[in-house]
């Protein structure tokens, strides 16, 4: 199967945006680079801006002030060198799970001038990302019929199809039970070895975000920005034992804890904590008991 023909780098200098009407910028000054051919993955609570971020590398969403480039030019709309893929499989129900994956690049050949060896070079594409994604034996099925995990593995596929050197993912596996998320995971660096796309992906889940990535990326929230970038410690080549190293447990825990430290979930318990001691102090004075 023939790779992602050329590698493309993402950078954000100073990347700054306010939705109208918003207290706190959803991103105060983003600065990031991620490498031609790494595995980034963003992780923090909820509201810190990963799917905004995400969205704008994709082209989607405008920003207000700094610059955002891919393979050293400007973002500024969907392309398809950035492919993205969602929480939600987003497939066409009436399109048969072989015609959901060749449908981009049917968009694409009519934009471009088609010729017979882009249509053969599509059909022998098709064919390779079924076997890759185990997809072969259901090519003629309907998404109605496949599992959450065979859903997304066929979005995915779509998404690969037109060769992009940027795949961008807002929790993808999100809506998977833990053992079909564990396969996927593996899946997912099988392709990212073969394809050598770049890839950014946006998970709540540490662990699904270290066990993938070459760097995990923090958030924090209101306002939305980068707190810390992480190297993981672990071979390029990942396998589930590896989850029980020193190394795995040692980052798991202190991005667990900066995330509860940034999310304000401890102000949050600490007021809890107040409140319900006040409430004693309050039943204690109610019911009337005096010192003696
Ligand atoms: N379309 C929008 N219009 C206005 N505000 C928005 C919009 N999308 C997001 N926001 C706000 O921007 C901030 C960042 O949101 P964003 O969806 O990027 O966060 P997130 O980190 O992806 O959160 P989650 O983990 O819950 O998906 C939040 O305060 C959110 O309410
Ligand atoms: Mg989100």
């Amino acid at each position: 199967m023939t790779p992602t023909p050329y590698a493309m780098d993402i950078r954000c200098e100073q990347l700054w945006k306010t939705y109208p009407g918003a207290a706190a910028p959803a991103l105060q000054a983003i600065d990031l680079h991620i490498q031609a051919n790494e595995f980034v993955v963003m992780v923090g609570a909820s509201g810190c801006g990963k799917s905004t971020l995400l969205r704008t590398m994709a082209g989607l969403e405008d920003y207000d002030a700094g610059t955002l480039t891919a393979g050293g030019l400007p973002i500024d709309g969907p392309s398809l060198t950035r492919a993205m893929v969602f929480q939600h499989y987003s497939l066409y129900p009436w399109l048969t799970v072989l015609d959901n994956i060749r449908f981009c690049r049917q968009l694409k050949a009519h934009t471009a001038e088609r010729t017979s060896a882009d249509v053969e070079d599509a059909a022998g594409r098709a064919d390779a990302l079924l076997r890759l994604m185990g997809l072969t034996h259901v090519a003629h099925a309907y998404p109605s019929q496949l599992s959450g995990g065979m859903q997304q593995r066929v979005a995915i596929a779509r998404a690969l199809m037109s060769r992009p050197p940027i795949l961008l993912m807002d929790e993808p596996f999100g809506a998977l039970d833990a053992q079909t998320r564990e396969v996927m995971h593996d899946l997912i660096q099988h392709v990212h070895r073969l394809e050598r796309t770049t890839i950014v992906f946006v998970t709540h889940d540490v662990e699904e975000a270290i066990y993938l990535a070459d760097r995990v990326v923090l958030m924090a929230p209101r306002p939305g920005r980068i707190d810390s970038i992480h190297t993981v410690p672990l071979p390029e080549r990942r396998t589930q034992d590896m989850k029980l190293s020193p190394e795995f447990l040692q980052l798991k825990r202190h991005l667990l804890d900066r995330i509860r430290d940034t999310s304000g979930m401890k102000t949050d318990l600490d007021l809890l904590e107040q409140l319900s001691r006040s409430a004693a102090d309050v039943a204690s004075g109610a019911s009337g008991a005096t010192p003696r």
